[in-house]
């Protein structure tokens, strides 16, 4: 497993380096996916437009041969390239999720009734994965400045990650509060948890332990949380669960105008 892109620090675990040091790794990260992006734009583009003729010749070809007697062997064959294809597709796209340019569409936006919606649209999967989903908002009802889409795409990713990690089910719990001019949300799962020596690898791009997974979804989730003046963490026991801890930035509160 390699990872991607090159000479980016090691993910901050936990407790991790003091508040400048991350700070300053989150600006290097922020900029090197800027440069980054403009690459993955570019090249994006140069794949996209044969990938889609591919997938249809494809699709054709497919529809042609689906009466031909004694071609059984041919059509496996082109339903495992259009596998393929399909496979390719959905890890361009969510490399540009995670490298292409992100300009956020930021409001005013209180974080417990994002969890709220997403528990609404969340739960009736992680009901079906046996995965019990509990939160816990605080009465403070914190508000930051957010890009409420993406915002809510990485948490998925978490929570996705989250009940894939608890294959009998178990429980989810969500958490918010807020501290000085912080807001913090905490994910917690019952699940399997991370062995130790992945913990660093972790938020990297590709970095995956899991078959068929792109190892994009945590890489993405800490590029949005940062494009937020955020930060994301996490702590894991094997065997009992894990814990990520997003921070974001509280906004101000608009004092009502003297009389
Ligand atoms: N809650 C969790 N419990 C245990 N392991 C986790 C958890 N979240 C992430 N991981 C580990 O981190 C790795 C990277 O996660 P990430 O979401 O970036 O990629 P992925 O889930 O493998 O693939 P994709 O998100 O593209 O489907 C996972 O493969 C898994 O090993
Ligand atoms: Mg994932």
């Amino acid at each position: 497993m390699s990872s991607f892109p090159p000479n980016i620090p090691a993910a901050e675990i936990g407790a991790g380096p003091g508040p400048d040091q991350r700070e300053s790794q989150r600006l290097l990260r922020l900029h090197q996916l800027a440069k980054l992006g403009e690459l993955a734009g570019g090249l994006a583009h140069e794949l996209k437009n044969p990938l889609s003729t591919i997938k249809l010749n494809l699709q054709l070809m497919q529809e042609d041969i689906a009466e031909v007697p004694g071609l059984e062997p041919t059509r496996a064959r082109v339903h495992t390239l259009r596998k393929e294809v399909d496979r390719l597709h959905h890890t361009l796209e969510s490399f540009l999720r995670f490298a292409g340019r992100i300009e956020l569409d930021r409001h005013p936006m209180a974080v417990n009734a994002i969890i709220n919606d997403m528990i609404d649209f969340f739960g009736p999967q992680a009901s079906a994965s046996r995965v019990r989903l509990h939160a816990s908002l605080t009465e403070k009802n914190p508000v930051g400045n957010l890009d409420v889409n993406l915002i809510k795409q990485s948490l998925l990713n978490i929570l996705l990650n989250a009940v894939q990690a608890m294959p009998n089910g178990g429980d989810l719990i969500i958490r918010t509060d807020a501290h000085d001019n912080t807001i913090l949300l905490d994910v917690a799962d019952t699940g399997v948890g991370i062995a130790p020596e992945q913990l660093p690898r972790l938020f990297e791009a590709f970095h995956t332990t899991k078959k068929g997974g792109t190892g994009l979804g945590l890489a993405t989730t800490r590029r949005i949380i940062e494009e937020h003046g955020g930060h994301i963490s996490v702590q894991s026991e094997p065997g009992r669960g894990t814990n990520f801890r997003v921070e974001l930035p509280l906004h101000p509160v608009l004092e009502p105008p003297a009389a």
